[in-house]
């Protein structure tokens, strides 16, 4: 195997993980700037960048959220809160029905590479996706082709992940011949 372009990188990617509590600190603009410019960086379906970012700031717009997401209370705790939304209409004209799909694949692989950024940066989210659906695009004033995706409340953490159980990597290959 050749030697890993970025070995930091597969060590950052491993190491990653949710923490549901954050520190008072603030997040700078530039943090936030450096996230969207890696989300920005994402691949996406046919290059067309179908998904959007929004920033909550209004406190009580946070707390809707929280009631949006089955009371998940750390959603309003942390200083930065962005929403991904998939935006089939940007793609639609050139993939049909299949942009309904493509746009949730954009948002998804966007917040994750936002997630990723976050915790490369000192700093850590948490991927929120229990929330009610209609109840969050009503809160945000969402246009009708915004679909809200995932939730990432990001901030500097102030407790330690428990210990993780996954199925291991062999588990999840299936060898097709
Ligand atoms: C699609 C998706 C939805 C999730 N929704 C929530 C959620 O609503 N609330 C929450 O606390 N964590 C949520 N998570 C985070 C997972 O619980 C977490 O990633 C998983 O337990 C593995 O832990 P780790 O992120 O520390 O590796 C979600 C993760 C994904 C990928």
């Amino acid at each position: 195997m050749e030697k890993p372009v970025s070995e930091s990188f597969l060590q950052l990617a491993s190491r990653r993980r949710s923490i549901r509590s954050f520190k008072s600190n603030k997040v700078d603009r530039e943090t936030l700037d450096r996230i969207l410019e890696v989300c920005d960086m994402a691949p996406s379906s046919g290059g067309l960048q179908t998904f959007e970012v929004y920033q909550i700031i209004n406190e009580k717009t946070k707390r809707e959220l929280v009631a949006a997401a089955h009371d998940q209370e750390f959603i309003a705790e942390a200083p930065l809160l962005l929403v991904f939304c998939a935006n089939a209409s940007r793609s639609s004209f050139k993939y049909g029905k299949r942009s309904d799909l493509f746009s949730v694949q954009d948002a998804t692989i966007a917040a994750a590479y936002a997630q990723l950024t976050v915790y490369a940066l000192g700093l850590t989210a948490v991927w929120v996706g229990a929330f009610d659906e209609k109840k969050v695009s009503e809160i945000l004033g969402l246009p009708k082709e915004h679909r809200p995706v995932a939730m990432l409340p990001i901030g500097y953490p102030n407790e330690k992940p428990s210990d993780k159980i996954t199925r291991g990597p062999k588990d999840l290959l299936h060898v097709v011949k």
